[in-house]
C-alpha cells in the first residue's frame, strides 16, 4: 500500500507560548518518517478548544492525512481539552485505539490512567490522542503503529487480510 500520510498537532500552551520547546512533535515525526511514512503536516497550538479543532480539521480535510496524532492535553489540567475536541470534530469514535494505548501504558506506569487521550474516525481520517511528554507520545505510538496500515485500509472500504 501507499505511504501512509500522517498528520501531527501538538497541544500545549507553554509550547505555543514559546516558552518550552516542543519534543513531542518532532519525537513523533523521527518516528512516522522511520516507518516511511509522509508527514502531512505538523500543527503546534495553544490548550485551546478551537485552535487544537481547527488543526485537526485541516489536516485531515485539507491535507487528507490519513491518521492524525495528536499529543499533549489529554490529561486532568483545566486546559486539557484535546478528548473533548476529538469527539466534536469526528463522526464515529474508536475507544479501542485509546482502551489499548492506555492498557499497554499501564505496564510502564500506573499515571497512564491520568490519559483521557480518545481516539475517532472523521471521514477518512483516524484521530488519536497520544499523551504529552516525549516519553509518553513515544511509547504510545509504539502501541498503536503497526495497526495503523491496517486501520486505514479498514476506512477505504477494505476487508481484512
Ligand atoms: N503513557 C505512557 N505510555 N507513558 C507515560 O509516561 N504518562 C502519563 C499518562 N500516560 C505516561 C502515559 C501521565 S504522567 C499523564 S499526566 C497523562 O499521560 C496525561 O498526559 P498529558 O496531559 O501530557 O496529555
Amino acid at each position: 500500500m501507499e505511504a501512509l500520510r500522517i498528520g501531527i498537532v501538538t497541544s500545549s500552551d507553554s509550547c505555543a507560548a514559546g516558552t518550552k520547546q516542543d519534543g513531542s512533535g518532532p519525537a513523533l515525526m523521527e518516528l512516522v518518517e522511520a516507518r516511511g511514512w509522509v508527514l502531512a503536516g505538523y500543527r503546534l497550538c495553544a490548550d485551546d478548544a478551537e485552535q487544537l479543532g481547527a488543526a485537526i480539521i485541516e489536516l485531515a480535510d485539507a491535507e487528507a492525512a490519513d491518521v492524525v496524532l495528536t499529543t499533549g492535553g489529554t490529561g486532568f489540567s483545566p486546559r486539557d481539552v484535546a478528548p473533548e475536541v476529538t469527539a466534536r470534530v469526528c463522526d464515529r469514535m474508536a475507544p479501542g485505539v485509546a482502551e489499548h494505548i492506555r492498557a499497554e501504558s499501564a505496564k510502564v506506569t500506573p499515571r497512564a490512567m491520568l490519559s483521557r487521550g480518545a481516539a475517532g474516525l472523521r471521514g477518512r481520517t483516524l484521530v488519536i490522542n497520544l499523551p504529552g511528554s516525549v516519553k509518553a507520545a513515544r511509547e504510545s505510538f509504539g502501541f498503536v503503529a503497526d495497526q495503523l496500515e491496517h486501520a486505514v485500509q479498514m476506512i477505504a472500504g477494505g476487508g481484512h487480510d
